[in-house]
């Protein structure tokens, strides 16, 4: 049997870091309500010129440089973005080139919005262990602070930029135990950027509409049973898990979904606090963090669960 490994982890984030007090300049909020509902206390934002594939670059050199490995080695490349460079090529496309990857490997995006991280997983996964791929860069990058409107209170102080990325190896051992992917097209209107390009016009709206009490709900039920499916499908409790890292949304979602699995709180991995919510950069960003704070340990079973636009949900369970 053969398995899919994470290998190397590596994330970035811009060096702008715009705080609570930042944002009291810019519309009217209060450091104080954000922390207090949010959990957020900063978030990065890219800088001029910044693509999301110069991000993603950064931290896929870095997942690349832990796993000992160099881009001639890569031969496939899975983005997760709602934020591409372009329509198209794909940010997948643009990042091979920046890369140096220049053997023809098979690259391209995913849209699964906060939930994008968790379905490239688990396509990666599915080229590895099918043998079509050795050596798997999975990648979630994003630049969502081009997707806000810096007027509206509701959404504005909520997101931030970053890029986290895995190698993805066979292995004879686990590796990715099981993933579990959900979508139901009937919730669009809850959170959404209603907008497009239509014969050279950008048509709709291009920033972020949230109805934020519906969408705390849902992504409170829908990650409480996409945890469960992933420890049901594999015979185990959420006491044998070691890590639970989930989406990093806001501290009041993550912590009932916690109650709610009743995992202890010191074993959830929280970095809403310092990057905001960074849609499908968050989970592998906060991964990554954890790894190399030596909190994820070799052996150790990681939960990881994400809920975004769609909407979409789902969860990979994982041996490091
Ligand atoms: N600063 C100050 N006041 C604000 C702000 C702000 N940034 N935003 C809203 N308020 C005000 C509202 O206008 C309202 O005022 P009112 O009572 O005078 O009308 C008051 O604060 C309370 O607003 P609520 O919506 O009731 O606040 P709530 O406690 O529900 O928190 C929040 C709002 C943070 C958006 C919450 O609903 C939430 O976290 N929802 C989940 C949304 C989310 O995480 N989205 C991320 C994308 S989805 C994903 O990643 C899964």
């Amino acid at each position: 049997m053969i398995y899919s490994k994470i290998t190397g982890t590596g994330s970035y984030t811009p060096e702008r870091v715009l705080t609570n007090r930042d944002l009291e300049k810019i519309v009217d909020t209060d450091d104080a309500w954000i922390r207090s509902r949010t959990g957020i206390q900063q978030r990065h934002v890219r800088a001029e010129g910044q693509t999301t594939s110069d991000l993603a670059l950064v931290a896929c050199q870095r997942a690349l440089a832990a796993a000992n490995l160099t881009p001639a080695d890569v031969d496939l490349i899975v983005v997760a973005t709602t934020t591409p460079d372009m329509v198209f090529p794909s940010t997948a496309c643009l990042l091979q080139d920046k890369l140096g990857v220049t053997n023809g490997t098979p690259a391209f995006d995913i849209q699964a919005v906060c939930t994008g991280f968790v379905y490239a997983l688990s396509m990666a996964d599915k080229f590895v262990r099918g043998g079509s791929a050795r050596c798997a860069l999975v990648v979630g990058a994003e630049t969502f602070t081009n997707l806000l409107d810096w007027s509206d209170r509701n959404t504005c102080v909520l997101f931030g930029d970053g890029a986290g990325a895995v190698v993805l190896q066979p292995s004879k051992t686990p590796g990715i135990y099981s993933t579990h992917l959900h979508a139901d097209g009937r919730h669009a209107n809850m959170l959404s950027v209603p907008g497009a390009f239509c014969a050279g016009q950008a048509n709709g709206s291009p920033t972020v509409k949230m109805d934020g009490g519906a969408v705390f709900k849902f992504a409170v039920k829908v990650l409480d049973q996409v945890c469960r499916e992933a420890l049901e499908a594999n015979g185990l409790q959420i006491a044998d898990v070691d890590w639970l890292v989930p989406h990093q949304a806001n501290i009041r979602i993550i912590e009932s979904t916690g109650q709610k699995l009743g995992i202890d709180a010191g074993r959830v991995v929280v970095t809403v606090d310092r990057h905001g919510n960074t849609s499908a950069a968050s989970i592998p960003l906060a991964l990554d963090l954890a790894v190399r704070d030596g909190r994820i340990q070799p052996g150790h079973k990681v939960l990881l669960a994400g809920v975004g636009g769609g909407f979409t949900w789902g969860s990979a369970l994982i041996s490091m």
